[in-house]
């Protein structure tokens, strides 16, 4: 399905939204699904107009086939993140189908913090993660405060700001795929900036706890923690840097 024809559906389904119309927009999204071919955006659109419905466990079904495409396309972070918001209507979750079998496909997006995990290691990991949701402006971490936690971006979009002078530097934006949160549990110290929504965001929040473990049996996980820490730490200088002889 096009870029377009997912946007035109959203569009429409929020319209119908808006009006409170929910089961009418249950039927176009279903409409469409069938004369546009599957997509994991639109049956998580329908899940969320299913909610509105009241019907639970549509949604939940909904959601679970939106993580099996996901899963399916390589999409593995969003695939976790749909069985999560299945999880919460009861159902129960199925981690294996969120890495595509075999070896991964041209468009795979790359998760380099579980990449190199085994598939027990993965599942429990999977397992591990916790759910989150934010609206367009809200923080998730906010400078200066004490960390303890790291997050993967499931859906969405986020800016990363720090404070120089009383205002507020943009640092760089992350979208599905990307972690952060990562330099406050190596370093044991506050966060370095605040992360918040630019969109409708969701993450999925692994806790210092439960990152030790997954540590202790794949220990590359901390190197890519180091090597993006690195980059990143140089990539604020930079900035900062710049904006000093503006
Ligand atoms: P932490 O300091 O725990 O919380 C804020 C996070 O923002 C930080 O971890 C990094 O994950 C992220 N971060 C900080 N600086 C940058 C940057 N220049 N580019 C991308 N992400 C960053």
């Amino acid at each position: 399905m096009s870029d377009d024809a997912v946007s035109a559906i959203e569009e429409e389904a929020r319209g119908l939204f808006r009006q409170g119309d929910y089961a009418a927009a249950v039927e176009r999204i279903q409409a469409h699904l069938v004369s546009e071919g599957e997509d994991a955006t639109v049956y998580e659109l329908l899940a969320t107009a299913l909610k509105y419905s009241s019907d639970k466990a549509g949604a939940a079904g909904a959601l679970m086939t939106a993580g099996e495409i996901y899963g399916r396309e390589g999409m593995t972070i969003q695939s976790i993140g749909a069985q999560k918001k299945a999880m919460e209507l009861g159902v129960e979750p199925d981690f294996s189908s969120c890495r595509p079998a075999g070896l991964p496909g041209p468009d795979r997006v790359p998760t380099p913090l579980f990449d190199d995990l085994s598939d027990d290691e993965f599942n429990e990991v999977a397992a591990g993660l916790v759910h989150r949701s934010y609206e367009p402006g809200d923080a998730v971490v906010t400078e200066g405060q004490p960390g303890d936690s790291m997050f993967v971006i499931s859906s969405g979009e986020v800016g990363v700001y720090t404070l120089r002078g009383g205002s507020e530097v943009e640092l760089a934006n992350l979208r599905a795929g990307d972690f952060f949160g990562e330099a406050a549990l190596l370093s044991g110290k506050p966060r370095t900036a605040t992360i918040r929504a630019s969109v409708a965001t969701t993450c999925l929040e692994l806790s210092r706890s439960a990152l030790d473990e997954v540590i202790l049996r794949c220990p590359r996980v901390e190197d890519v923690m180091k090597e993006f820490n690195v980059q990143r730490a140089h990539a604020t200088i930079e900035t900062l840097l710049g904006r000093q002889s503006d």
